[in-house]
């Protein structure tokens, strides 16, 4: 073999059956091959095992799959390159014109504006409400056929807690589906519920440290296998390198998350008691309007820690510059603490009764908190909230 053609087909490796790296590999690779055409075929006939285009599966992403389907306690699951394609994926995928769409004022931005948005645009109809709102959401389902629900629990930023049962026993009474945006409870908490379908963002807190983006759709296998052919016509996928560092922050998943919620409820309790502080969010406090929902729903209480600042807008954006600790940046769940101060988390495409839905204040701060020690991280706010006034 000539060195040209040696370069691009370089020796095998064997390794052998009994010796197994203790760390699976990544397959980066975007083909596999068969040896002959007839088994190429059988794949694609389903009568076989194995892998083609990494568009479709990839082995390294099966691994990611099939974890993550264990944790949230679903059949199986299906990666997506972020957050928001493993929303609009199932989006996509199951609604026609004409259906309709019951979402909320308390959801994710984007989430909102691909339901009222792009979706309005081919012939998807909407109605948006409060998540508080389970009279509104009964009399809205009871008027007409909805084939979705959108819902998040805990928001985001303003943490509210969503009564999971009520909100899937009055979809499933009228045939609707649910769709559960879970990243901030994480892929281990509310599989118990009839959620027909989670979306994660792995960007947050399954990754971890902030280095790589990724999303999930976990549900039963009927609904996956019914998005399956349009996902992979639109290509959300992700790589495989990616989904290998979401493996790998995955072993550490369950330690962060302890470090990081044993600290949030630090943070929320110093918060609680300051008198620069006017209200603070956070469903592990006993008075927090969503504590006894949240100890029924979850395991823990999560990691992010939202409050009102006195002085609104330029006290929180002083604040905020003034943290040593918290970078100012979007995203959560990663190892290092960040802030959301009020001027970058004012709610975008609301009216002024939806924003009040929203809860969002003036003075409204958010913490993604990290797994630094607690102390530093309370001196920290300390300091900075003085020096705010
Ligand atoms: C609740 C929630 N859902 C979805 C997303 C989108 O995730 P990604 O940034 O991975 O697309 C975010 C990102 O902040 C989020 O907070």
């Amino acid at each position: 073999m000539k060195k040209r053609t040696r370069v691009t087909h370089p020796p095998d490796v064997h390794v052998p059956a009994d010796n197994r790296p203790l760390v699976a590999p990544i397959y980066q690779s975007v083909k596999f091959t068969f040896d002959d055409v007839g088994e190429t075929r059988r794949y694609f006939g389903r009568q076989r095992e194995g892998f083609y285009y990494s568009r479709s599966s990839n082995p390294t992403l099966r691994q990611l799959e099939r974890l993550l389907a264990e944790l949230q306690g679903r059949e199986d699951c299906l990666l997506t390159a972020s957050g928001v394609a493993a929303i609009a994926t199932p989006l996509l995928a199951l609604l026609r014109s004409g259906d309709h769409v019951v979402y909320f004022a308390e959801l994710y931005q984007p989430t909102r504006a691909l339901i009222a948005g792009m979706l309005g645009r081919f012939g998807v109809t909407s109605t948006m409400l409060s998540v508080d709102d389970y009279a509104g959401l009964e009399r809205e389902l009871a008027s007409r056929p909805t084939r979705l629900v959108v819902f998040e629990s805990p928001s985001n930023p303003v943490l509210k807690i969503a009564d999971i049962a009520r909100i899937t026993g009055v979809a499933r009474a009228r045939g609707a589906l649910t769709l559960l945006d879970n990243t901030l409870a994480g892929v281990h908490d509310h599989g118990q519920y009839d959620v027909d379908i989670f979306a994660h963002s792995l960007t947050k807190f399954a990754s971890g440290h902030g280095d790589v983006m990724g999303g999930a759709i976990i549900a039963r296998r009927e609904l996956l296998d019914a998005m399956r052919e349009d996902a992979e016509n639109i290509g959300p996928t992700l790589d495989p390198h990616a989904a290998y560092l979401i493996l790998r922050g995955m072993k550490t998943y369950f330690v962060r998350r302890d470090a990081q919620c044993r600290n949030s409820l630090r943070v929320a309790e110093f918060l609680a008691g300051h008198p620069q502080v006017e209200r603070v969010r956070y469903p592990g406090l006993a008075r927090d309007p969503g504590h006894v929902l949240a100890a029924q729903q979850m395991s823990d209480f999560g990691a992010l820690v939202t409050f009102d600042i006195r002085g609104g807008l330029e006290t929180g954006s002083r604040f905020a510059e003034a943290l040593q600790l918290f970078a100012i940046a979007a995203s959560l769940g990663s190892t290092e603490s960040l802030v959301l101060p009020p001027a970058l988390l004012q709610p975008r495409g609301l009216t002024a009764e939806q924003r009040a839905w929203s809860d969002i204040g003036p003075g409204t701060v958010r913490l993604s908190i990290g797994v630094e020690d607690a102390d530093d991280l309370v001196e920290d706010l300390r300091q900075a909230l003085f020096a705010a006034q």
